[in-house]
């Protein structure tokens, strides 16, 4: 059984008030018992973490980092570590978003920060996908499987118990071009397929693997129809509480 799960990536968007009100509003939106059978996450830019924190404490919207580092503390100017982040309230982290790996973040180090998070009891969002240049060349497969490889290696099943995975294909990503429903779903598959040669099935089948690029109202239902479709990560339409609300609601309300 996979709980859907709606996460907004907020990115370096909004100042503090923008920040808090988008969360009230959210959360205003969202009353206990409301959205039953959906989860949803909210990652903030770092220094909104604590006042959005704040807003939804009590609340069952958890809050992650969008980023962290491999290391628990030291001498790394600019850096924010796992420990921190479970200490001002995060549960969750994406690791390894595209954004990033476009800006040289290896498969390696998206693997050490895996393990990272992992090691603090973070949950780490871990994102995979390809280029288009990569898709048309028909390396959609290799790419996803060789990043999720990276990123899962060392990881036993019992501490992937938590692991959420989002399917991003960059192309996807900010450019009102989302991946089809069949393209996203062959993709899913590939990966869940993946995660039980690696663990085994039965830790395959309870991991949720999320899609993101574009996603938006017009296209959530159709998306998150797809069976190995377990929820979105939402970047620009999670700006919006209207659009993030409705992404919520286009969610099938259903135990898979
Ligand atoms: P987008 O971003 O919804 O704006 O395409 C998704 C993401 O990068 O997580």
């Amino acid at each position: 059984m996979r709980i859907p799960v709606i996460a907004g990536n907020w990115k370096m968007n909004l100042d503090r008030t923008a920040a808090v009100a988008l969360a009230r509003a959210v959360l205003a939106a969202l009353p206990p018992g409301s959205a039953e059978g959906v989860e949803v996450g909210i990652a903030p830019p770092y220094p909104y973490l604590e006042a959005v924190r704040g807003v939804l404490r009590g609340s069952a919207i958890w809050v992650g980092g969008q980023d962290l580092s491999p290391e628990p503390y030291g001498a790394f100017t600019g850096d924010v570590s796992a420990p921190m982040l479970t200490d001002v309230g995060c549960s969750h982290v994406i690791v390894g978003h595209s954004e990033r790996r476009q800006r040289g973040e290896s498969s390696e180090l998206v693997g050490r920060k895996v393990a990272a998070a992992i090691a603090a009891r973070l949950a780490p969002v871990l994102c995979v996908g390809e280029t288009l240049a990569q898709r048309e060349s028909g390396k959609t497969a290799a790419v996803v499987l060789e990043q999720l490889d990276s990123g899962l290696r060392g990881i036993t099943a019992g501490e992937g118990a938590h692991l959420l995975v989002a399917y991003e294909p960059v192309w996807a990503i900010g450019t009102g071009r989302n991946a089809t429903p069949a393209q996203a779903g062959e993709v899913h598959a590939l990966l869940r397929d993946r995660l039980a040669k690696l663990w085994s099935r039965a830790v395959a089948e309870s991991v949720r693997i999320l899609y993101g690029g574009s996603v938006k109202p017009e296209n959530a239902g159709e998306l998150l129809a797809v069976p190995d479709i377990d929820g979105a990560l939402v970047g620009g339409a999670s700006l919006v509480a209207g659009s993030f609300l409705k992404i919520i609601a286009a969610c099938p309300q259903r135990a898979r």
